[in-house]
Parts: C-alpha cells; sequence; structure tokens
C-alpha cells in the first residue's frame, strides 16, 4: 500500500524543538524577514548564520530525541505491505534518528551546507560562518545553511507529487497547514482520491481531511497506524 506522511514542526515539539506558529513558537521572537528570507541573508548574513547555527547546535544536546511518533512511523515503514513517503517540513534530524530512511526533507535540512554559487550541498555538523567556502568552484564561493527560505522552491516537489497521486492514503501530522506548498498537499490528494487523515494537536485552518486525530502526536500517530493495519490487514 502507498502512503504518503506528511510531517511538520508538532512531530518534534514533544522532543523539544520549538514549532513556529504555537504560542511560544519560533516566530514568536524572530521576523521570518530577518533570518528566513534570501534578503535577509544578503543584508546580515551573521544574524542568519546565528540563527541556524543555533538550531543547529541543539540537534547534539543529548536530551533531544527522537519521540514515539518518530520511531512509530519508522517501524510502519519496515512493513513488506507498506510503501511509505515520508515528506517532512523539518530541518531536524528526528525521522532519521528515529530509524527512518529516504525521508523527503521538502524545506531542507540544518545537518547539511550549500555553495551559494553551485548550489551544491555538503553535510554540517558544526556552526556555518561567512569564514566556510565551498570546494566546489574554481574560485571558492561562500557556503549558506541548507535552509529553503521564503520566497524560494520546496524540494522534491515532482517526487512528492507523484507520490500522493499514487497513494492510498495521506496524512499529515503536527502541521498548521498555513505555508503552502506543503498546506495544499491534502487538496491534491482528495482530488486523485486519496483517502486523508490529520493528526495534529488542534484544528488547523485547512479543514479538509476525512479524518482527524486530535492530540499529541505521540499518542495519536501509534493509534492511526494500529487503526489502518486493522482496516487494510496490513503486516
Ligand atoms: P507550525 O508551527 O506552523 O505548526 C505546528 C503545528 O503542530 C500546530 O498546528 C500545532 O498545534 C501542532 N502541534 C504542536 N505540538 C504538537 C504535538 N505534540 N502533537 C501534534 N501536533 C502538535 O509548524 P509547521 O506547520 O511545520 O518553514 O510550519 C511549516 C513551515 O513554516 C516550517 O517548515 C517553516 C515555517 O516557517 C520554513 O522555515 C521554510
Amino acid at each position: 500500500m502507498n502512503i504518503v506522511v506528511l510531517t511538520g514542526a508538532g512531530i518534534s515539539a514533544e522532543s523539544g524543538i520549538r514549532t513556529f506558529r504555537d504560542s511560544g513558537g519560533l516566530w514568536e521572537n524572530e521576523r521570518i524577514e530577518d533570518v528566513a528570507t534570501p534578503e535577509a541573508f544578503s543584508a546580515n548574513p551573521n544574524r542568519v548564520y546565528d540563527f541556524y547555527n543555533t538550531r543547529r547546535q541543539q540537534l547534539f544536546d543529548p536530551q533531544l530525541q527522537p519521540n514515539k511518533a518518530h520511531v512509530a512511523l519508522a517501524e510502519f515503514a519496515r512493513l513488506s505491505s507498506v510503501n511509505m513517503t515520508l515528506v517532512t517540513q523539518n530541518v531536524d534530524n528526528l525521522h532519521e534518528r528515529g530509524g527512518s530512511d529516504n525521508v523527503v526533507h521538502m524545506h531542507g535540512e540544518l545537518l547539511s551546507a550549500k555553495c551559494v554559487k553551485s548550489h551544491e550541498t555538503v553535510r554540517w555538523n558544526g556552526d556555518l560562518t561567512a569564514l566556510n567556502t565551498c570546494q566546489c568552484c574554481q574560485l571558492a564561493q561562500p557556503m549558506r545553511p541548507d535552509i529553503v527560505w521564503f520566497g524560494e522552491m520546496p524540494l522534491y516537489m515532482e517526487r512528492i507529487y507523484q507520490a500522493i497521486e499514487t497513494a492510498s492514503l495521506f496524512c499529515a501530522i503536527g502541521t498548521s497547514g498555513s505555508v503552502y506548498p506543503a498546506a495544499g498537499f491534502v487538496d491534491i490528494a482528495r482530488q486523485c482520491d486519496v483517502e486523508t487523515t490529520l493528526i495534529n494537536l488542534d484544528e488547523t485552518d485547512n479543514g479538509h481531511f476525512d479524518n482527524r486525530y486530535l492530540g499529541k502526536a505521540s499518542e495519536c500517530v501509534p493509534r492511526w497506524i494500529e487503526s489502518v493495519k486493522a482496516k487494510y490487514e496490513l503486516d
């Protein structure tokens, strides 16, 4: 069975990573225009480097661990009857640490840096600064966080649309549905007669789901998986 799962900041909230739009969320203290646009990077690169360096450092905090929702998705994907495409808007590595492979990071990754000229990427664990330059260009170029900023095109879109069009189930987990194109995936799924499920702490503005599980991802994701396994007799 082909299944597409889209995750957002809510799935990592119980692990200790702040969401963007909840009370206390990242966009309460920082303006998107100051840290998450190409214009912000041109105007004040150090501020942008700092913002993402802090977030990258958090990934190495021993307290930060994947939660039951990350782990349950990884175990579900390992069933031989399941072909899961796991798409995430998150730039953390908690899906991978929870056991998932081939995670589609449509908004980029904190543990990756990108040459500003060639856009070639390289794994990056430490701080990134204006002094870091690429190894891909003849004339070494600055590196930037490998993050999709506002005004830029998310990654892997063709692959994601193809996966949705051929899916039987689409499930969005822990996302407010405020950022497109991800917020529009549910509509594409519905146009393709794909059964849609929302798992979120609260209702989102994006109301077009067939099924809803309102509550914590760590509790609702395992429940949703059990119900899908029972309904479609998956093992
Ligand atoms: P948001 O912060 O907009 O939404 C997070 C959602 O998760 C909210 O609807 C919360 O109610 C829900 N939530 C919080 N805790 C939860 C829990 N324990 N279990 C289940 N749900 C929970 O985050 P995203 O929708 O991921 O983009 O934001 C989308 C994009 O906007 C991000 O990828 C980022 C941001 O600007 C870029 O930086 C490009």
